[in-house]
């Protein structure tokens, strides 16, 4: 589904899981934090690239639930580069009318995140240029088990019938609920996987995978992306359109 507003072949809503920072950084026999710092500029080159293609949400893959399983040492330079990117980028967001949220179970975090992430959410929250989600200590399994958890919440106290459940009553429980699934589902790094990522959500999304790491994106490798993008058949599950009658 498009957003309104935007030309078919242009995705409304992109989704991309940020593969391959730790590998950058080995090439350079540097430690895998070096590769996140250098990750933190292709978001910025991922935004402008939104900004100027007109591409109305761009939701990102910045810390699964998964990944506090790393080493304390890498979890702690994650925790510092996010800090560090929250008071850098804000104002350069905020100048190119971008909305950044943060989705995902965010009590996990410390106090002090949090409050930065909840600022950088109200400061921002009247921009409509381009909405930005950033998910953090997100999983598309905990996605479905809040939605279910909510759901039954509601059945609890009457205000939801369960027969009455079916997959668009479902669908609002879901984080994003308020906006069109991703129309484009971008991995970087060489691997073919969803690793947990948006799950009901992407059902219908179109994949796109790329081997190139992603502190080496750029303009013209997400330019690629779309370009693929542009030459999908969206069906739906429907049939393939009639070909084009000739003579
Ligand atoms: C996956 O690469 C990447 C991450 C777990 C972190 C992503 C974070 C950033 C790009 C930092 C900036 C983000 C924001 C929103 C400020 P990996 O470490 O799994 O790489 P590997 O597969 O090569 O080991």
């Amino acid at each position: 589904m498009n957003v309104p507003g935007t030309p078919p072949c242009i995705p409304g809503h992109i989704a991309i899981v940020m593969d391959g920072n730790g590998r950058w950084a080995r090439a350079r026999a540097q430690p895998r934090s070096f590769g996140h710092r250098a990750g933190q500029k292709a978001v910025r080159e991922a935004v402008e690239f939104c900004l100027r293609r007109g591409v109305a949400v761009l939701t990102l893959f910045a810390f699964s639930s998964e990944n506090w399983k790393r080493p304390d040492a890498e979890v702690g330079a994650l925790m510092d580069l996010f800090l560090r990117a929250l008071d850098k980028e804000v104002d350069e967001l905020h100048k190119n009318e971008v909305r950044v949220r943060f989705v995902g179970e965010l009590s996990a975090f410390p106090e002090v995140i949090r409050t930065r992430m909840r600022g950088a959410a109200e400061r921002t929250a009247g921009n409509s240029r381009l909405l930005l989600n950033v998910c953090v200590n997100y999983g598309g399994r905990w996605d479905i088990a809040q939605a279910a958890r909510r759901a039954a919440r509601d059945v609890a106290a009457g205000e939801l019938d369960v027969d009455a459940i079916d997959e668009t009553t479902l669908a609002r429980y879901f984080c994003l609920a308020d906006l069109p699934p991703p129309d484009l589902f971008i991995r970087t790094g060489g691997e073919r996987r969803i690793s947990n990522f948006l799950l009901w959500q992407i059902a219908y999304t179109e994949l796109y995978f790329t081997d190139t790491l992603w502190p080496d994106v750029d303009q013209a490798e997400l330019a690629r992306a779309l370009d693929d993008y542009a030459r999908r058949e969206r069906r739906y599950g429907r049939a393939p359109e009639p070909a084009a009658r000739t003579g």
